[in-house]
């Protein structure tokens, strides 16, 4: 079935250029009514300018319909302006897409804690703003996709990203709960982890590497986790054409209980880390629910 969002209002943060501009004409192209918005920032969110008005002229040139929004997501009342102005145009908001965000890239030993909170400010706390502010109408609607935009930095650690990372992970760690809170009302939480050429990644790959990650070859993961078909509580990592699907998972581990433990620990660290039946918990509970199985095992009668 051929994924449409004709009668659909998105918001897409950081839409002003790279990543969130794909996605939000991709949306756009499809039928949505689109909020883009964007603070218009350089790359270390310093600055503002109209970056958001022209994606919202390019998608008006195809026919498409959109407002531009040039609330910073850092601000909880720019945030609730900027749904309500939604709401007020079109009557509902049926997907958010949180892509904006901002690099700060230092080793950690030269970090300020000032560029780590910000960081973390822009994309979780950011992310966060936006997801909050239409939360209660996509439970009222029984209606609702999020997408966070997560990354390899964070699911998997990047030199010199730690604040970043921190941010990115974070990130998966509200959709874990969210996705797990909204099920019932019709809302889907998930994740994607974009590998893309924008100003973002521009000096750090070579051009050869470049040219083959166009940000629009990410867009169909987020369209695909944007639409009514879409999973609840899934990471799709995308770019260059290529998409998976990364889990946080867990081994099946082994017993131990007592004095010795430390020391069966570590004569047992192989066996531990074996990734033979291997478990993707389906909430934090599962943890608890498979080390008692093996306390009961272990003290059975
Ligand atoms: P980009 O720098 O082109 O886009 C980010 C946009 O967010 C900019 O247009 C900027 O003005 C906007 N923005 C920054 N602070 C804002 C604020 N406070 N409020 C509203 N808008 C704000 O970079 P790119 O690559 O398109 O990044 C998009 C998302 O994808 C980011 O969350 C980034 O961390 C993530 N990502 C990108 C990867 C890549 O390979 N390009 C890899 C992994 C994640």
């Amino acid at each position: 079935m051929k994924i449409r969002f004709d009668d659909r209002v998105a918001i897409v943060t950081g839409a002003g250029g790279g990543l969130g501009r794909a996605h939000a004409i991709g949306l756009a192209r499809r039928g949505a009514k689109v909020v883009v918005n964007d603070v218009g920032a350089a790359r270390d969110g310093s600055g503002a300018s109209d970056a958001a008005l022209r994606v919202v002229e390019e998608i008006h040139a195809f026919g498409g319909e959109a407002i531009a929004n040039g609330a910073d997501v850092t601000s909880w009342d720019q945030v609730q302006a900027m749904v309500a102005s939604a709401k007020g145009r079109w009557g509902r908001v049926d997907i958010v897409v949180n892509n904006a965000g901002i690099l700060r890239d230092k080793t950690f030993s030269k970090m300020s804690l000032e560029d780590f909170r910000l960081v973390i400010e822009v994309h979780l706390m950011g992310s966060i703003n936006v997801t909050k502010a239409v939360w209660d109408l996509m439970r009222e609607q029984q209606y609702g996709r999020i997408v966070m935009t997560t990354s390899s930095s964070g699911l998997y650690g990047n030199f010199g990203q730690s604040n970043y990372s921190a941010a990115k992970l974070g990130l998966v760690g509200v959709m874990q709960t969210l996705a797990l809170e909204g099920a019932k009302y019709g809302i889907r939480v998930n994740s994607i982890a974009p590998t893309a050429a924008t100003r973002m990644t521009a000096g750090l790959m070579s051009d050869e590497m470049l040219a083959k990650l166009a940000p629009e070859h990410v867009t169909p993961a987020v369209l695909f986790l944007a639409s009514e078909q879409a999973p609840n509580r899934c990471i799709i990592a995308a770019g260059a054409g290529g998409f998976e699907v990364a889990h946080i998972t867990m081994t099946q581990g082994i017993f131990a209980m007592g004095e010795g433990s430390p020391e069966a620990i570590a004569a047992n660290f192989d066996a531990m880390c074996n990734r033979r039946d291997e478990l993707v918990p389906e909430s934090g509970a599962d943890q608890r629910v498979h080390e008692v199985a093996k306390f009961d095992i272990r003290y059975a009668s």
